[in-house]
């Protein structure tokens, strides 16, 4: 272990990074060009811990992530690595340093077996030199035990993964990653296409990694996906932080405000009943948004 620098950042925030930040950033930023996707960032991702990063439609949180992920690196501030001052070359450097990402479009071979899937580029081999051949029944085992131990009942871990749900598919890829060793698990967006059901399926095995002691970073648009699984929350907009609470600090209802900001709520109700406020769904629409920008702000 190296020795850490201890000073606390501008602004008093409460990320201040330390020997126990698995990962921290420090007015992070990223430039395109001309283009400022990301300004002044400072966040922290510790181990048992989900830190949920929120924010609309190009609000900077793939911009965000490809950085810890060793996509893209950050042209302003600092992200350090256990305590270190880090920028990763490639995504490799920062699977390496115990990061691992799950994607939105999970790069699997929908044809191939769950199990081909779970060990993809790791395979597991079994005999030496020219008789050395894959060691299926291995990998099936371990597969299945992964799987159970995340609480994932599958009947069969020889059938094809395009044949499960989207929720199982994202399930099967968290189990991957904690099997694998890492220690901060990033979800870009994992529950954005699924149902309500399968949602609360992938929101059960992030409290199950953050269980394990990984430090999760989880992206969503969607501030009742965020708010029970999540220690900490960052607002994004537009590239900027709005906002980084921990779960005390901020009720349900504050953030749910704060993503759809007020204005933005009003002039988006206002559009609804251009398109035809008269239907009765129209109406409901507007009632449901009305009542949730109303909602009692409970501390959290
Ligand atoms: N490679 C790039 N070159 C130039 N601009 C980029 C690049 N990648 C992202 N941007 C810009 O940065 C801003 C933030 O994009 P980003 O993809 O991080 O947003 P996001 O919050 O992930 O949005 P979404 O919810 O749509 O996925 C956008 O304005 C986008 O156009
Ligand atoms: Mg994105």
């Amino acid at each position: 272990m190296s020795t850490h620098p201890t000073t606390a950042p501008a602004g008093g925030t409460t990320a201040e990074r330390g020997p126990a930040h698995l990962v921290s950033l420090e007015n992070v930023g990223k430039r395109y060009g001309n283009v400022i996707a990301l300004r002044e960032v400072t966040m922290a991702v510790d181990a048992g811990k989900v830190t949920c990063v929120l924010g609309d439609n190009g609000a900077g949180k793939s911009t965000l992530i490809k950085i810890i992920a060793g996509l893209h690196q950050h042209t302003d501030g600092t992200l350090y690595v256990n305590g270190e001052e880090t920028t990763f070359g490639s995504p490799r450097q920062a699977l390496d340093a115990g990061i691992a990402t799950v994607y939105q479009d999970l790069a699997v071979v929908p044809l191939m077996p769950v199990w081909r899937n779970f060990f993809l580029g790791s395979e597991l081999t079994t005999g030496f030199g020219p008789f050395r051949r894959l060691d299926t029944a291995r990998m099936k085992a371990i597969t299945k035990q992964e799987l159970a131990d995340m609480g994932i009942d599958l009947r069969d871990v020889d059938q094809p993964i395009g044949t499960l749900s989207g929720g199982e598919r994202q399930c099967v890829a968290i189990a991957r990653a904690v099997h694998f060793g890492a220690k901060v698990l990033i979800l870009d967006e994992p529950t954005a296409a699924l149902g309500v059901k399968q949602s609360g399926v992938v929101l059960r095995y992030i409290l199950q990694a953050k269980e394990r002691g990984l430090g999760v970073v989880f992206i969503t648009h969607n501030p009742h996906h965020a708010y029970p699984v999540g220690d900490r929350f960052l607002l994004l907009k537009r590239g900027r932080s709005i906002g980084y609470y921990e779960k005390s600090g901020i009720a349900l209802g504050d953030l749910t405000a704060q993503m759809a900001g007020g204005a933005e709520l009003e002039e988006l109700t206002h559009e609804l009943a251009q398109l035809g406020g008269h239907t009765t769904q129209m109406q409901q629409v507007r009632a449901d948004m009305a009542e949730s920008l109303a909602r009692p702000r409970r501390q959290g």
